[in-house]
């Protein structure tokens, strides 16, 4: 199947984007001790779930999109990145999970370095990405997108599948329902599903309310927010900057593949600058 990461059980987004093709690096080795390598500790990360510290990315050679953006996460935080179209947040969160080639600066996930490491290792260590466009398997059941998302362990399954259909109840009766056939909103329960089949303790989200009705919209908000409160980490990409910035503990704005405002989401939502730049109307909402 295209775009589809076997190891990693992870649909890879756009796959009718050419462009698209992953740049898989470097086989993951988490005990290793004390190099400046995969798996190294890095002095002073010990606080962060997830740290990217000042990176330099891109998909071409020569051509980077990220110039220097920089991201923490501290076990439980719930974290947001605004910022107009083409910013880089897509890009973001992939160069953290290994989709898109880190050139400079480091990314590390519990204190170790994890930079340009494979999706699949990082699967197994406990990041959990739901792409921002196809997301879902759709000729598969709900059932069988589920069991890709452990597809590393499928021993977690059961008790997985108990934890997401706690947090999204219509899932368990369409389980035999193919992905495909399924509305918008319940597309992105299926994908935030099959993303915790996993277990993740942190989990990277691409724009999670894009495309769906204001009401639907707002679900994903209080789902995403319970999904946070049962205790994973969060990093959410969102193109409804307003709302957003009310559910997440901190935020970060991006423009032009670099941090431009960061603070508490309370912060940012009241900031004249980030209003008058970046809110727009939505902000008088
Ligand atoms: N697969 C890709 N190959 C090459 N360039 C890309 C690819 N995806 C995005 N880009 C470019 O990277 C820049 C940032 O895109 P993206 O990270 O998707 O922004 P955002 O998610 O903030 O809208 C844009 O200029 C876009 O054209
Ligand atoms: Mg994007």
């Amino acid at each position: 199947m295209s775009g589809f990461d076997t190891q990693a059980g992870v649909p890879l987004g756009d796959e009718n984007d050419p462009r698209e093709l992953p740049v898989f690096a470097q086989e993951i080795d988490l005990n290793a001790e004390q190099r400046s390598e995969p798996g190294a500790v890095v002095p002073g990360d010990g606080d962060y779930v997830l740290h990217a510290d000042d990176l330099v990315a891109g998909y071409f050679p020569g051509v980077d999109i990220l110039n220097g953006c920089s991201l923490t996460a501290k076990t439980g935080e719930l974290i947001g990145i605004i910022g107009p179209n083409g910013a880089g947040k897509s890009t973001l969160l992939k160069a953290m999970f290994g989709l898109v080639r880190v050139h400079s600066g480091r990314v590390t996930l519990r204190g170790r370095d994890i930079t340009n490491l494979r999706a699949d290792a990082l699967v197994k260590e406990g990041v959990g990405f739901v792409p921002q466009n196809n997301n879902v398997f759709p000729s598969l059941t709900i059932e069988e997108n589920l069991q890709v998302g452990c597809y590393q362990n499928p021993k977690l399954f059961d008790q997985q599948f108990d934890q997401v259909v706690s947090i999204f109840p219509t899932i368990a009766d369409r389980r035999k329902q193919r992905a495909g056939s399924l509305s918008g909103g319940e597309r992105q329960m299926v994908a935030m599903g099959r993303a915790l089949m996993m277990n993740p303790s942190v989990l990277l989200l691409d724009e999670p309310s894009a495309g769906l009705s204001p009401a639907l919209q707002d679900e994903v908000f209080v789902n995403v927010k319970g999904i946070n409160t049962a205790g994973v980490t969060v990093v959410i990409v969102e193109q409804n900057a307003a709302r957003c910035l009310q559910i997440v503990d901190r935020g970060y704005v991006l423009d032009q593949g670099k941090n431009a405002y960061t603070g508490t989401g309370d912060q940012l939502a009241r900031d004249p600058k980030v209003i008058e730049l970046y809110l727009g109307t939505l902000a008088k909402a």
